[in-house]
């Protein structure tokens, strides 16, 4: 059943912006220095560019960089949780909801936590945060789903690195997108992708994982389309978890073979696979966020569509040198469609939720009326076109330099600070030292 009805409150993400490191390396140089086809990293695993953080960085930092342009919407006295979904904690026991709350000077009455199943961590912190404004009306939920995605050097994981975090507000009447009640979610004990708590890198067995994606979605899929009584006709987008943007187009193309009987129209076939390629800009630029990915995709859908649809306003929205008011442009950036409609309030948007381990979500949000008018669609651009370019080595040297997962002070990197807000200054007696510059 969904909240769609008159006396269900109305609830869901009233803003949602990202963060992402302010150094990448290009997956063709990568793919030359390891002696591998480029095409293979940009066409076969379907990577551009990949996000490096410097050792001042980490989810703290990122977390609270995410969240700063939420501050002017959050109200003291309505906030009541934050809540960071994660996978690379920087302590086993202390929530990383902490730090991020004293480094935005959050009010003390609020209750700070995170929450961890690989990926699927962020969406765990989203639907707590959605039941808890369902039965508090009027309360506001930080959630941020910060992750650094790290294989190692060498690795085949190696081109699915990535580091970012994507900040949500969630609210009554919220102002991008409402959450249905309508969601379906599969766990089962699979050894496809792990990280022991003493070490930085994770190990993962690849093929096994992208299996183990696939069927978890056709799963989930299958139960909540009979559930709800629905089929992908009635979805004007889907979007993906996507550990590389290849991924989320495997399962949905699996979907569409176990449901090519009669319900599945060319038209939504074409649509769907074109509102895929828009929901993959972003991570095709930043890699793996693993808890953020699902919502940078949503973000990336949304900015895309806004791009090619808010040129004719009165407000200056296409300010990109890579997009530009001419929608040829924007559309053609990375295979973007020419044909698509704007959306429009009323359309429903799904979303899958996949963590290793694993758990599996689908569930549906709905857009409401005037959600541009709450996007950071020009200022997600321009924190990626603003990023300094690494060589390969670059990037070896940053990788391991950062902050060790053992008891030996630290202190971070002055280089590549430009952009961030919040650093990671030192680990000294094994105590974390943020500030905010
Ligand atoms: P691999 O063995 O390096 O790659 O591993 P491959 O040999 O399977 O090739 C990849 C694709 O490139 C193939 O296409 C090749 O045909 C193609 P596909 O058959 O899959 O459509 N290819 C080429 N295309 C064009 N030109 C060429 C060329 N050569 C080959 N010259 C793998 C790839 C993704 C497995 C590896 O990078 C890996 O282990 N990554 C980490 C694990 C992962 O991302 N798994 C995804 C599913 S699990 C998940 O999403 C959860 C996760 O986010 C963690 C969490 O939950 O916390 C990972």
């Amino acid at each position: 059943m969904s909240n769609t009805s008159k006396n269900t409150p109305k609830v869901g993400i009233d803003r949602i912006t990202f963060a992402t490191p302010n150094c990448y390396l290009s997956m063709k140089d990568l793919a030359i220095e390891r002696g591998i086809d480029p095409n293979k990293f940009t066409v076969g695993i379907g990577q551009s560019q990949q996000a490096v953080p410097p050792n001042h960085q980490d989810i703290v930092t990122l977390g609270a960089q995410a969240a700063l342009p939420l501050m002017p919407y959050i109200d003291s006295n309505r906030l009541k949780m934050v809540i960071v979904g994660t996978e690379s904690g920087v302590d086993a026991s202390k929530s990383s909801a902490l730090y991020i709350h004293k480094l935005l000077n959050l009010s003390s009455w609020v209750r700070c936590v995170e929450v961890k199943e690989a990926c699927y961590g962020g969406t765990a912190a989203l639907m707590m945060a959605r039941d808890y404004v369902l039965t508090h009306p009027g309360a506001q939920v930080l959630v941020i789903a910060a992750d650094i995605a790290r294989y190692g050097v060498g690795t085949p994981g190696e081109v699915t690195q990535g580091a970012g975090a994507v900040a949500m507000l969630v609210s009554e009447n919220p102002r991008v997108l409402q959450i249905n009640n309508d969601s379906v979610v599969k766990s089962a004990e699979i050894q496809d992708f792990w990280r022991p708590v003493y070490q930085s890198t994770a190990l993962a067995r690849g093929k096994f994982s992208t299996e183990q994606y696939i069927r978890m979605f056709c799963d989930v899929w299958q139960k909540y389309s009979a559930e709800n009584d629905c089929n992908f006709n009635d979805f004007e987008a889907i979007c993906f978890h996507l550990p590389y943007t290849k991924m989320g187009l495997k399962a949905l193309q699996a979907g569409f073979e176990a449901n090519s009987g009669a319900s599945l129209t060319s038209d939504t076939r074409e649509r769907l696979l074109a509102r895929y390629q828009d929901s993959t800009q972003y991570s095709r630029r930043i890699g793996n966020i693993y808890t953020g990915s699902l919502y940078l995709g949503l973000i990336s859908l949304l900015d895309y569509d806004y791009f090619r649809n808010s040129c004719d306003s009165s407000e200056p929205a296409c300010d990109s040198p890579e997009v530009s008011c001419d929608s040829s442009s924007a559309a053609n950036s990375n295979e973007s469609p020419l044909h698509l409609s704007p959306l429009l309030p009323g359309q429903k948007i799904g979303l899958f939720s996949y963590g290793s381990g694993a758990v599996a979500e689908f569930f549906s949000a709905t857009l409401v009326p005037d959600w541009r008018s709450a996007l950071f669609s020009n200022q997600h651009l321009k924190s990626l076109n603003n990023r300094t370019q690494l060589s390969v080595s670059q990037y070896e040297e940053m990788f391991n330099s950062a902050a060790p997962y053992s008891p030996q002070d630290f202190v971070s990197s002055q280089k590549n600070r430009s952009g961030a807000r919040f650093v990671l200054d030192s680990i000294k007696s094994q105590e974390r030292n943020y500030r905010s510059i």
